[in-house]
């Protein structure tokens, strides 16, 4: 049905271009045809069309779900990722009178809300010359300011003319705020510098407590681009380094290879596609693939496997899991990357979202007339453990969501994967 829609939208907008175009302005006549079939031809438009269906870009149903909401479309939706290049949008975090406290500044124009994503979010000049020049530049790939760190940090990733900012520009975290007291980005170096402070605990009065946890903290889903630029963990100890990738290997490099199955190209997968690392310069003398034999796959992916383990492992309260587990692939995105199925969620007793939740929810405990919970459901949850959180055990959930949620297990960026995970394992006792 949409392809019958769109081969009448193709008829109408060439009769209007015909009828339109009289003079020099515009192609016209056998002209247009020319230059429309320039793209729209099965080896051209036609056949990345095809590979995009295969991209969550395309399938993936947030852009709709979405919409409307200022905060989550400049990374969700075509019309406002693009308003949020266009007017520069600062990712700072502010006092706006007359309120008191910050607020987070990155957001889309309420009126610039919506719009799944599709070939213009990237390429933001299609159809104005009607040549491929169209294709180029792209939307952004300007250096990014970091909204989850309130643009403090920035990241910059230059090789293959910086095409990785574009997708970085998405694929980064969420901040944290001080949920309880001004509402500001929540400060990794504080958490660093001072471990052993209380960052959040039940028994102390509410305004002590930095943010009050619940099932959903966490660092959000595009964690990959501060990994593979090699910024915003909590980076307790030393010994950071990046491996090449972060200088030499672009996103489109991997993510865009030559396809193979349903990867490469406009898919955007990486996954099970080589392509990418097998090129000269990179791993063609030593190829990479799945098999066990294969060095740079499987005893990498093992080894950050294995820390993701032992640090979730060391997050615990009162011998309870403080990490939440989901065996079912389909909800957990990161199904099969720990052994127990850590899914980056909080293992908190949340009657809606997280029944199964087996630590004391924070909400629940404190604001038992507001909460809009039954009796029984408060009640209950008064007889879980109650969570007590350090800086370093804060520290290390976020290190713990960030390295979980890369997805490669430690391809995008081994060295840095490495020192995060196990200076988060030995900062905690
Ligand atoms: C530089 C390449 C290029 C040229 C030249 C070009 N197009 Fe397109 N056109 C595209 C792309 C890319 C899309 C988006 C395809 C998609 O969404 O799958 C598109 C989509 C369309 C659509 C569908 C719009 C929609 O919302 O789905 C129509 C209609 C269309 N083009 C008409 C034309 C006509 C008529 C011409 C010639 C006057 C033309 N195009 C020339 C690249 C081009
Ligand atoms: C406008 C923001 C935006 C840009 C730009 C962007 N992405 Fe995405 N990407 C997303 C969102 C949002 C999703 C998840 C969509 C959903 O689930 O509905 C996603 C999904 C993906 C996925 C699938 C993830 C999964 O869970 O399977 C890959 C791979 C990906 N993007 C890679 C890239 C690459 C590579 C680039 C740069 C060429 C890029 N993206 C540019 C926002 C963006
Ligand atoms: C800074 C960019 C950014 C912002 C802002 C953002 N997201 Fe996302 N979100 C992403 C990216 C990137 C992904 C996909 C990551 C992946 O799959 O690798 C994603 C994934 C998701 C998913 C999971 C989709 C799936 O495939 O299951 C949901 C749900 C979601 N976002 C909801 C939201 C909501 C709700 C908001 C606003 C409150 C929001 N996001 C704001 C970047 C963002
Ligand atoms: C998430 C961002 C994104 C989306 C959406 C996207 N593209 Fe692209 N496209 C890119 C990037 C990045 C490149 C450069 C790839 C490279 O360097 O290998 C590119 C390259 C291209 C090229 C080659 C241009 C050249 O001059 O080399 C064409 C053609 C193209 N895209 C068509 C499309 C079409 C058609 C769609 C929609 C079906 C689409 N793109 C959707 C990011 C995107
Ligand atoms: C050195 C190659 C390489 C580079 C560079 C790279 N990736 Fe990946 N990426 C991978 C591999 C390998 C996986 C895991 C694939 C799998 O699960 O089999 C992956 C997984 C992902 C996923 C999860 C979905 C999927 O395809 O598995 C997203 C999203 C993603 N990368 C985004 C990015 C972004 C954004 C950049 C640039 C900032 C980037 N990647 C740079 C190789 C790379």
């Amino acid at each position: 049905m949409k392809n019958v829609i769109r081969l009448f939208a193709v008829i109408f907008t060439t009769g209007f271009l015909f009828s339109a175009c009289e003079g020099p302005a515009g192609p016209a006549g056998k002209d247009a045809n020319e230059s429309c079939t320039q793209c729209h031809n099965s080896a051209g438009v036609d056949s990345v069309s095809t590979q995009f269906e295969l991209s969550k870009h395309s399938y993936g149903t947030v852009a709709f779900d979405e919409s409307g909401n200022t905060g989550c479309s400049p990374c969700h939706t075509s019309e406002g990722f693009k308003n949020v290049v266009e007017n520069n949008v600062s990712s700072t975090f502010a006092i706006v009178p007359p309120a008191t406290t910050y607020t987070n500044l990155y957001a889309a124009s309420p009126d610039k809300d919506y719009g799944t994503m599709r070939c213009s979010m990237c390429h933001f000049k299609l159809h104005t010359t009607y040549t491929h020049d169209d294709f180029m530049p792209l939307t952004s790939t300007a250096a990014v300011p970091m909204t989850f760190t309130g643009g403090i940090t920035t990241i910059d990733l230059t090789q293959d003319n910086s095409k990785s900012n574009l997708c970085v520009k998405c694929h980064q975290p969420r901040p944290f705020t001080n949920s309880n007291t001004d509402k500001n980005v929540l400060d990794y170096a504080g958490l660093v510098s001072n471990p052993t402070a209380i960052f959040y605990s039940a028994a102390q009065a509410n305004n002590l407590n930095v943010l009050k946890p619940g099932y959903r903290t966490h660092t959000h889903y595009g964690t990959v681009g501060a990994i593979v630029a090699g910024k915003g963990g909590v980076e307790f100890g030393t010994g950071y380094t990046n491996s090449q990738h972060t200088t030499v290997a672009s996103c489109q490099d991997c993510h865009m290879a030559p396809m193979t199955g349903k990867a490469g190209g406009h898919t955007f997968s990486a996954q099970g596609n080589f392509n990418g690392c097998n090129v000269a310069g990179c791993h063609a003398a030593d190829p990479i693939s799945a098999s066990t034999t294969s060095n740079h796959w499987l005893a990498t992916r093992n080894e950050i496997k294995g820390y993701l383990d032992a640090l979730s492992a060391k997050l615990t309260e009162g011998g309870v899991d403080i990490l939440n587990r989901n065996s079912d692939a389909t909800s957990n995105l990161w199904s099969g990357l720990t052994t127990k199925n850590y899914d980056g969620y909080l293992n908190m007793y949340d009657p809606i979202n997280n029944p199964t939740g087996s630590v004391d929810n924070a909400t629940m405990f404190q604001a038992t007339s507001t909460s809009g919970f039954t009796v029984a459901q408060v009640t209950y949850n008064s007889t879980l453990p109650k969570l007590t959180l350090t800086n370093a055990q804060m520290g290390a959930i976020i290190n713990f969501q960030l390295c979980l949620r890369e997805f490669s297990l430690g391809i995008h960026n081994y060295a840095y994967t490495k020192a995060l995970l196990t200076n988060s394992i030995a900062a905690l006792p």
